[in-house]
């Protein structure tokens, strides 16, 4: 038996966990990515609400110590752009450095635990530098520069399954044969791998040939600008670590973005 007392005991402290938290908003993650994007151009820390109990940080795949990384150099910031997924409770945001002493390309997502925008749980980056894959900072950033990222109308908006499927389908395409053609490539689609352009983007695919799927996936997928952002392993040419973004609008792919280290 349990005394009656206790049961009003638990009942009361159930009733005080606030409900508030429940929900994962647009504003918190952009407001996290923002504190994100002034960290890495200040070159410090302290700004950045961490969990003090659960806070993992990555950098190229591997976890890191959070002072010793990219996060340290103070960079000056060309570009960022930043897209919001509240499902995940993630945000994705790239940024280019192109004109300080070392230039840069980075992919991050950083992801909360709970629902809870107010802190962070983790920070996941992919940092190109000089030596990635086909590596020019100002090349890169004058192609993305162009691009269009508004908001889409909703009608043209795709949907999250469409998003994850065509990012999946993308890493597929290096051992499944198949993938490449069930993807909707739009017909002035362009693809930024490093700072190389193809236009259009569905011209010279991969066709299956690897045995190495491309592993370790995390997404972040934003309806709003039809984005979905997949951070993994290249496993299928050797182990890189690697940013692939893709913008599908009307149903179509519009864009490709690919980090690679
Ligand atoms: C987190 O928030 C999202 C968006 O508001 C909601 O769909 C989801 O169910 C929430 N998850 C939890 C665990 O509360
Ligand atoms: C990034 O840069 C733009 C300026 O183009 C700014 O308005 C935006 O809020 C910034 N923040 C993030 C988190 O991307």
């Amino acid at each position: 038996m349990i005394p009656s007392a206790a049961l009003l005991a638990v009942g009361a402290f159930l009733g005080a966990i606030p409900a508030a938290s429940a929900e994962c908003t647009r504003e918190g993650l952009l407001a996290a990515a923002s504190s994100y994007v002034a960290a890495i151009t200040a070159g410090k820390t302290d700004g950045l609400k961490l969990s003090t109990t659960d806070f993992t940080y990555q950098e190229n795949n591997k976890k890191a110590d959070i002072t010793k990384g990219v996060l340290t150099k103070a960079l000056k910031i060309d570009l960022n752009r930043s897209t919001a997924d509240t499902v995940a409770c993630a945000s994705y945001t790239m940024i280019i450095s192109s004109t300080g002493s070392k230039p840069y390309v980075l992919a991050t997502q950083i992801r909360h635990a709970d629902n809870d925008t107010s802190t962070i749980s983790m920070i996941d980056i992919i940092a190109a530098t000089t030596g990635s894959l086909f590596f020019n900072a100002p090349k890169t950033l004058g192609y993305i520069q162009k691009e269009d990222w508004t908001t889409l109308d909703v009608t043209n908006r795709p949907s999250r399954a469409l998003l994850k499927q065509v990012g999946d389908a993308y890493l597929d395409m290096w051992t499944d044969a198949k993938a490449a053609d069930t993807i909707p490539w739009g017909t002035n689609c362009e693809r930024v791998e490093g700072s190389s352009l193809t236009k259009p983007c569905g011209a010279s695919l991969p066709h299956g040939g690897s045995a190495k799927n491309n592993g370790n996936r995390r997404y972040v997928i934003d309806e709003t600008v039809g984005s979905v952002d997949v951070l993994c392993s290249f496993d299928s040419l050797g182990n890189l670590p690697d940013s692939h973004e893709i913008r599908v609008e009307g149903g179509k792919v519009k864009y490709v973005h690919t980090i690679t280290v």
